[in-house]
């Protein structure tokens, strides 16, 4: 089976989803209640965020027990229950698998930290006696130092120490934490830093480019980054995958620049699908995202896997405020530069037609159906990302992208449960509730669902190849077999529609009755030959 090529893959990030307990963060049993909405509103999978025992230093990407649920978000029945009712929805699980480092307090890190310098419970770490001159992702020196004097690698926060891949009972433990969730029933792990797992002999020292402030693209040839090594892992791990027929999937988070080396990653025998962040961090402007388009489907042509187009996720700026600025590229710690959220919404309703037109499979990032915006204004005691502590609030963080959904009524918590939430939510987001939604036509959440349910029954649409329509400059327009065609308007005035029926466009066409149709600046539309 081969769902993954073209499936629609919802993000739940499950503390801001939806709070089934009331204690204002988002769990299993909020989820649970609003799988209805997930099978309306069209998607074929959720991929949702860690969910296991954890001190919450990173939102879950610090994990104390893989084989766990978090207390906070139910029990271990309770996501079995969750499997079990999604896979009755026709939705597919895939769990958030992170296995560059652990929680600090991970049994092993603890037994690590008991121990002496040179045993072997140090070994499954990276402890040395000097750092180097490596910098965390978040900001700040990536080596802390303990009570003996030694200091331990960490890519991320303090909290999070990376583990050693060259270490035999690494690579068991992670062969087992697969099987354990295969066997309760998940489809498919997305796989957390999936670059950066093995690490250059000797972690010698970067060439200096580092001013304190780390960036998302290295150099190529990084001694912690995309090391040819890390693909005998995934090699491994399909072996594990394949003893549970061929229909479970690995998506792979890889923030590799090149596109053939990020192909790599996607080899018949390695991940299924990798996130595209070239997509995501494209311009809103014709000629990039023309280049990106071909570069992507080029090189995933090359090891036959399907592309994924990607548009936000709990890591980045939402693009209805990216879109809205007048450098529309994602650039990390921007949060100072005017945003026209009219014209961002605009943008991203062209983007989400544009997303799920072409070829391969479409990620949505909750809240992305609803056209939300980042938030800027959060009391700085409520920030919980810890890059924002770790650049002394010169870089935001990450909590603007993670304000728990709006789901109905006038106010606060808007009905994300019966308690508070664990961000403020803006008051104007009373417009913009999933409730509120589902009664317009024309809003956002009405323009995905149409999508995504012509989407599903169009033929021409998911996997498969795509053809350039010759157009004027500004205006991308392709064509699918059969019949099907999608038009992006990128220019500051309207232009012609091509030949067809309009199926769905993401602002109103111009023209009457007898007067040829055209597409507004910031619009797409697809329509259906004959
Ligand atoms: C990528 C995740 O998406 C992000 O949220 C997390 O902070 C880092 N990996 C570290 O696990």
């Amino acid at each position: 089976m081969t769902w993954w090529r073209d499936a629609a893959i919802y993000q739940v990030y499950l503390r801001s989803f939806a709070d089934g307990d009331g204690d204002g963060i988002g769990d299993i049993a909020g989820l649970e209640s609003r799988l209805v909405y997930l099978r309306e509103l069209g998607v074929d999978a959720l991929w949702i965020s860690p969910w296991y025992v954890s001190p919450m230093a990173d939102g879950g990407y610090d994990v104390a027990d893989y084989r766990a649920i978090d207390p906070a978000f139910g029990t271990l029945q309770d996501a079995e229950r969750l499997i079990g009712a999604a896979h009755q929805f026709g939705l597919r699980i895939i769990v958030d698998l992170v296995p560059n480092h652990t929680s600090d307090q991970h049994p092993w890190f603890q037994e690590a930290l008991r121990s002496e310098p040179g045993s072997p419970a140090r070994e499954r770490f990276h402890f040395r006696d000097e750092p180097n001159n490596w910098q965390s992702r978040f900001g700040g020196p990536a080596w802390s130092q303990v009570e003996d004097g030694q200091w331990y690698l960490h890519l991320f926060d303090a909290s999070q120490p990376d583990l050693n891949w060259d270490h035999p009972e690494v690579r068991e433990e992670f062969r087992s934490i697969l099987r354990f969730w295969l066997d309760r029933g998940v489809d498919g792990f997305r796989i957390d830093v999936a670059a950066r797992l093995v690490k250059q002999a000797g972690l010698p020292d970067k060439r200096g480019r580092f001013e304190g402030v780390p960036t998302f693209d290295d150099e190529p040839g990084e001694p912690d980054k995309d090391r040819p090594e890390v693909h005998e892992i995934y090699r491994d791990w399909r072996l594990v995958l394949g003893e549970y027929g061929n229909d479970r999937v690995f998506v792979g988070e890889i923030w590799v620049v090149d596109p053939e080396r990020f192909a790599m990653y996607l080899r018949p025998d390695e991940l299924h699908t990798a996130f595209n962040f070239a997509f995501l961090k494209c311009a809103w402007e014709s000629e990039a995202l023309r280049s990106v388009i071909d570069q992507t489907l080029a090189a995933h042509a090359k090891v036959d896997a399907p592309p994924t187009w990607v548009l936000s996720n709990h890591d980045v700026t939402r693009h209805v405020t990216r879109y809205g600025r007048k450098d529309s590229a994602f650039m990390k710690r921007v949060h100072d530069v005017p945003a026209d959220l009219a014209q961002g919404t605009r943008r991203a309703r062209a983007a989400a037609l544009l997303s799920m037109a072409l070829p391969g499979s479409v990620y949505v990032y909750q809240g992305d159906e609803l056209g939300l915006p980042e938030v800027f204004d959060l009391p700085d005691a409520l920030r919980e990302d810890p890059v924002f502590r770790r650049t002394d609030g010169r870089d935001l963080g990450r909590d603007g992208c993670r304000v728990p959904l709006p789901w109905g009524g006038d106010a606060p918590p808007y009905e994300f449960g019966k308690g508070g939430a664990w961000l403020p939510q803006p008051p104007d987001w009373r417009d913009l509730t999933a409730a509120k939604q589902l009664g317009d036509a024309d809003s956002m959440l009405s323009l995905y669902r149409l999508a995504l349910r012509i989407r599903r029954s169009e033929q021409a649409l998911g996997d498969g190849d795509m053809r350039w329509l010759v157009s004027e400059p500004d205006v991308l327009a392709f064509e699918r077999d059969p019949g099907f065609t999608c038009m992006v308007n990128l220019t500051d005035h309207p232009v012609a529609l091509p030949e067809g029926t309009p199926l769905v466009a993401s602002a109103d066409l111009i023209g009457a009755v007898g007067v040829p149709a055209e597409l507004p600046p910031d619009a797409a539309v697809w329509l259906r030959a004959g």
